[in-house]
């Protein structure tokens, strides 16, 4: 790697970032860089020495098999010792580190009237409390937990005390559809259900525990439901002033399996001893989508999890004590659990916890807020910074944004326009971008500028983080060296990386190891530039990046197929201003049913009742037929131009009958028409 000598427009770190910053400059980072690869063991080790272990490593800091035709894929980070993730990220800052009254969320409700302050010995008080009312549920270490809750602080009380007992969390972003919870409750075969009875979000009012209680209806007409209690979080702004419960929403209640959290929680003690465990054992699982369209239970484990994300923050958003951090994300993500919730704690760190939207009740929300906490380190997506931009200027002028000093993305690539403005508009042109690429599989940040000491190019995520060695490979799995572009792959692990597909290890080694022997396959394609900059060029697979979400093709074809019209479907990404990309969808209809809107509606409803919002197609396109080979398999490149309108459709010698191309072109025309 060569510091970079390009012509084209580099951002260099501000100087007042420099001077106390962990990485000053781009030769430390070099050094730290080689040092992280040439001896692993003494670098994860000085790191793991900050943290608690009950009894130390027996094994090295990181072993592991990256190659099929040797056995089984593995990865073991620090085998022997015992610790407790819990412990790391609360007691050792109360208790050891003199934290205790230092702030650990600054909550900001949906709507700005509701806010709460929590300190670092406040919540280790509410976690312990969650933890003994869930062992009074009969939840054990190794048990599952599903959390299907909305940005509340008891979403992370949930999920630290299960941590604490060595439950397994498995969150469930409160935006999925009961038939997407469904599916992960009975795949994870939770014992518990942690839910609330409704949310808003914006000014929609959603009913969650309507929601939880048609998931778990599904759970038990497919097989009989493991969920046995549901515990339901009466939320804020559901209480009526007589403190009636739940006037504004109807809810059910099944007085053998529901439990009002409060309740629970009221007689409940504040000592909770942890449950020390193995290095390797799980933290938790959290479901992402899969190419085959069954969404994969990724799994994390306890320490590496716990070193990788603590460093990763640390470094990317060179934290200090005085920092305010505010990520947006919701901790039903990935981004979630590793950058608001344990990545931050880990460091001690005051952070937002921000239940709303960008743009309720107005859109100038997250500048208000920024001014409001004096946020210094923010981190967004994308597509939140395209939707703002629209708005122009004069919203963020009317805040005070001069405590800001870094400013990251994350979830998809970042265009260039969209840089520029949240470098200037946001930033003011004294805060770094960090653009952070990552995955859920990854557990933190892969391929990112550390703030202080990379010259950034906008829309590069820059170099690896330490630990991580990228590479590039030709369709032929050769290794492609100085400038190319190919598939993005890792050739040895870090301590953050999964370490399984729940329950289907076989899955993990076909969907990541299988393709190129001996690597990690992300599933993204990448340039490296002269300079030696990384540039993720999308997916590869059949998935799309919805406003920063991931999800597969197969997945929403399995939902519009279920419509009793429908005898195929083929779904394909369009590019889309705001959300990066969006879902055109060709549907082929039985004999003689008519397409028209109401069947177009029909079928978006499908869509979000199946998978949920996010899901929700942006064109539906009739399609008398689809574009195959002779062999059968649909050619989605042609899909791909149909969408986009780009006649130039290239070769078409493979396909059976060349001529549905122009017959989709012409449903195209009649429908835009
Ligand atoms: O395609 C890449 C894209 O998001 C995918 C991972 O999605 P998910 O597991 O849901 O995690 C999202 C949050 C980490 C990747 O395979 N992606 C993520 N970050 C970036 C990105 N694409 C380009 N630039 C990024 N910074």
């Amino acid at each position: 790697m060569v510091v970079p000598e390009s012509q084209e427009k580099m951002y260099d770190p501000p100087n007042n970032l420099q001077r106390d910053a962990h990485v000053p400059d781009f030769d430390s980072y070099q050094a730290m860089y080689r040092k992280s690869l040439e001896d692993p063991e003494a670098f994860w080790k000085e790191i793991a020495d900050e943290f608690f272990w009950k009894k130390p490593a027996t094994g090295p800091m990181l072993q592991y098999n990256f190659d099929v035709s040797k056995g089984n894929i593995y990865v073991k980070c620090m085998e022997g010792a015992k610790t407790n993730m819990c412990y790391n990220v609360l007691d050792r800052h109360v208790r050891e580190g003199n934290l205790g009254e230092k702030v650990a969320y600054y909550w900001e409700g949906n709507s700005p009237g509701h806010h709460a302050t929590i300190t670092y010995r406040q919540l280790l008080s509410h976690v312990c409390r969650c933890a003994n009312v869930l062992k009074q549920m009969g939840v054990k270490k190794g048990d599952r937990v599903s959390i299907y809750l909305p940005m509340i602080p008891e979403l992370i009380y949930a999920m630290l005390a299960c941590a604490r007992i060595g439950a397994v969390h498995s969150i469930v972003f409160a935006g999925f559809s009961s038939e997407s919870l469904s599916e992960r409750i009975m795949d994870a075969q939770s014992s518990v259900l942690i839910t609330a009875d409704g949310v808003y979000r914006g000014e929609k009012l959603i009913n969650l525990k309507h929601i939880s209680d048609e998931a778990l209806e599904k759970c038990r007409e497919k097989e009989s439901c493991s969920v046995t209690t549901c515990l339901v979080v009466k939320h804020h702004s559901m209480r009526t002033i007589s403190g009636t419960s739940c006037n504004k929403l109807q809810i059910s209640w099944d007085s053998q399996r529901d439990v009002w959290w409060d309740e629970a929680m009221a007689d409940s003690p504040e000592e909770c001893e942890p449950e020390w465990l193995d290095a390797e054992d799980p933290l938790f699982i959290l479901y992402t989508s899969g190419s085959t369209g069954k969404p994969k239970g990724v799994m994390h484990t306890v320490a590496g999890y716990l070193l990788y994300t603590s460093l990763t923050f640390k470094y990317v958003f060179d934290h200090h004590l005085d920092d305010v951090y505010w990520c947006t994300a919701d901790i039903g993500w990935i981004t979630g659990h590793s950058y608001i919730a344990y990545g931050p704690l880990a460091n001690g760190a005051t952070s937002v916890l921000f239940e709303g939207i960008p743009v309720h009740p107005h859109v100038g929300r997250f500048w208000e807020i920024i001014e409001k906490y004096k946020v210094s380190k923010f981190y967004t997506a994308p597509t939140a910074i395209r939707l703002l931009m629209k708005y122009g200027r004069e919203p963020v002028q009317k805040y005070d944004l001069s405590s800001l000093r870094i400013l990251g993305t994350v979830g998809e690539p970042i265009n260039a326009e969209a840089w520029q403005w949240y470098y200037e508009a946001v930033g003011h042109g004294r805060c770094p971008v960090v653009d952070t690429y990552w995955q859920t599989e990854t557990g933190g940040h892969v391929l990112t500028p550390l703030p202080a000491a990379t010259p950034l190019k906008p829309g590069s995520a820059t170099f690896p983080f330490f630990g991580v060695e990228p590479s590039i490979l030709s369709e032929h799995g050769e290794e492609l060296a100085g400038e190319a572009e190919g598939y993005l792959v890792f050739r040895r692990p870090w301590p953050g990386i999964m370490r399984t597909v729940y329950k289907n290890h076989e899955r993990f080694e076909n969907t990541y190891f299988k393709k190129f022997p001996g690597f990690y396959v992300t599933g993204d394609g990448v340039r490296r530039d002269k300079d030696g900059y990384y540039w993720i060029t999308g997916r590869i697979d059949d998935m799309l990046n919805v406003s920063g979400h991931l999800m597969s093709t197969a997945e929403v074809e399995g939902a519009l197929s279920l419509h009793p019209a429908v005898s195929e479907a083929a779904v394909v990404s369009r590019p889309h201003k705001v959300k990066g990309e969006s879902l055109y969808c060709f549907v082929t209809l039985k004999n003689s049913i008519d397409f028209n809107k109401t069947l177009e509606d029909e079928l978006k409803k499908l869509v979000r009742e199946k998978i949920g919002p996010i899901a929700t197609p942006d064109f539906i396109q009739n399609a008398p037929a689809l574009p195959k080979t002779r062999s059968g398999k649909i050619m989605r490149r042609i899909l791909r131009n149909i969408a986009r309108n780009e006649r130039d459709v290239g070769d078409l010698s493979t396909l059976a009958d060349p001529k549905v191309v122009e017959e989709l072109f012409s449903e195209r025309s009649e429908a835009a028409a």
